[in-house]
């Protein structure tokens, strides 16, 4: 009866309802993707959605030409993306993902070299299903064997997780690098071996370990899981014995009335979103319910590493509560198209040669509420905004000075940590070349 899911829907329906309740069943749940079955990489995004439509797992153009193996709400106009396999190799035109007659499961590019390749032990893989829950499942056992889980996207999440989806010890979700490029980008929300749950800089672009934490919950190292509860949509950590340490997110909203997902996105901020199911008071469309930190631009100071932004950029919070990296002026980013680059003078810088440091060529750019904490090698107090200025423009090291009531502080290249916010209080002097 492998034939089954090619019948007509009511038929293969009841007949699939009516096999599923014998003994040891040798049919696939209904909805299942069954061996020799294949998606090709093409325009018209070809995927297996799951039984109510919710969600979808198949290809997705990202950019001309190449595709991401994702999972999205597939109901919703956006298509939002849940889960990818291959963000750091998008896979051409005409790759496919085959569930092979043999029972293995491999996205592969037309010439027929993997890109991607699930690992689990076990097998062969009786069938995939796309779940409800947003879960994409290889299931393994047919004939008289009970089937068993080889492996699920929810044990393997990228950046978010979705209502019922735990992510245990060791478990993290991983920021993309930008908002359209699925790589693996500078934050992870991470529930360490030791218990605690972490939000954490990694050491990106060299190595994609943890740098510096910049959030942390009260758990007293006993974190055993952190749990999206589907019912009422909160997230926790709670330790073996089941109790709830810390609330993450309290905000209340049942998945039977939204859809929902939390992600740590390519600010660093870990953000709760919902998205009503159907119309009403609140808008078709994603709004943030809860997020943290509430305030990302003041929150990571690291000693070293660049901050949120590159080095010599300054993080500025928008009114949408979204990171923005910006240069100083008389700077530019490294590479345009990436604001997270850092930036560079965009003139020549003073050269420390006793003939060549003509401080008469230079001048100093205000900018209010600046700072760049941690990187300066002299501090004097109290002095005057003037004797400050002078201090800094005579020294050939002194790329910038921040003066705040009556102190002053020489800042050395490349800049760190820069911020720009209401509470910094004072003014950085930004030393750039006369035009
Ligand atoms: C495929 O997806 C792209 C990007 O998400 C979209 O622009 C395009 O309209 C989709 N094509 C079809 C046939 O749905
Ligand atoms: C049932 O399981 C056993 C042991 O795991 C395996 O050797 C056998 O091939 C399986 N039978 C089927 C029909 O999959
Ligand atoms: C995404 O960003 C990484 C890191 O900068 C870069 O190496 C990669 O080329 C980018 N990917 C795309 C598809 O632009
Ligand atoms: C989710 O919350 C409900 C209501 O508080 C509770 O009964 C249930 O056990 C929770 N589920 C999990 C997986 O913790």
């Amino acid at each position: 009866m492998p034939m089954a899911p090619q019948l007509p829907y009511p038929i293969s329906f009841l007949l699939l309802s009516l096999l599923l309740l014998l003994p040891f069943s040798v049919f696939p749940a209904y909805g299942s993707i069954t061996p020799g079955s294949s998606l090709t990489a093409n325009p018209d995004n070809s995927s297996w959605p799951s039984f109510s439509g919710d969600f979808a797992f198949g290809f997705r153009e990202v950019r001309a030409g190449a595709y991401l193996l994702a999972i999205w709400f597939h109901k919703i106009p956006e298509k939002t993306i849940v889960w990818s396999a291959n963000g750091a190799a998008l896979a051409p035109q005409g790759s496919t993902v085959e569930l092979t007659e043999d029972g293995r499961f491999l996205l592969s590019d037309p010439k027929g070299q993997p890109i991607w390749v699930p690992t689990f032990s076990g097998g062969p893989v009786a069938y995939a299903a796309m779940l409800d829950s947003g879960n994409f499942v290889l299931v393994s056992g047919s004939g008289s064997n009970s089937t068993t889980t080889l492996w699920q996207s929810f044990d393997e999440p990228t950046d978010t997780i979705l209502p019922s989806q735990i992510l245990n010890r060791d478990g993290r979700l991983v920021a993309r690098y930008a908002e359209t490029n699925y790589s693996n980008g500078r934050f992870e929300l991470l529930l360490q071996k030791d218990g605690n749950l972490v939000l954490a800089t990694t050491n990106l672009p060299v190595l994609d370990s943890v740098n510096a934490v910049y959030w942390s919950p009260e758990t007293r190292c006993s974190g055993y899981q952190l749990i999206f509860n589907e019912s009422t949509g909160y997230i926790y950590v709670i330790s073996k014995d089941g109790k709830i340490l810390s609330l993450v997110s309290s905000v209340a909203a049942p998945s039977s009335q939204f859809y929902q997902r939390a992600i740590v996105e390519s600010d660093g901020v870990f953000r709760r979103y919902v998205y009503p199911k159907s119309a009403g008071e609140k808008p078709l469309a994603w709004s943030v319910l809860s997020l943290i930190p509430s305030d990302i631009c003041l929150s990571i100071t690291q000693s070293t590493g660049s901050g949120v932004c590159g080095f010599n950029s300054y993080c500025a919070l928008g009114s949408d509560q979204r990171a923005r990296c910006e240069c100083p002026s008389g700077y530019a980013f490294f590479d345009p198209n990436d604001r997270t680059s850092g930036c560079k003078p965009d003139f020549v810088p003073q050269n420390c040669d006793e003939e060549l440091r003509k401080t008469e060529l230079f001048e100093f750019v205000d900018m209010a509420n600046t700072d760049w904490p941690l990187n300066d090698y002299e501090y004097y107090q109290p002095v005057t905004e003037e004797w400050c200025r002078g201090v800094c423009l005579s020294d050939c090291f002194c790329a910038v000075a921040i003066f705040r009531e009556g102190n002053c502080w020489k800042k050395r290249s490349p800049l760190s940590n820069g911020r720009i916010d209401p509470s910094v209080g004072g003014k950085a002097l930004i030393k750039v070349r006369k035009h």
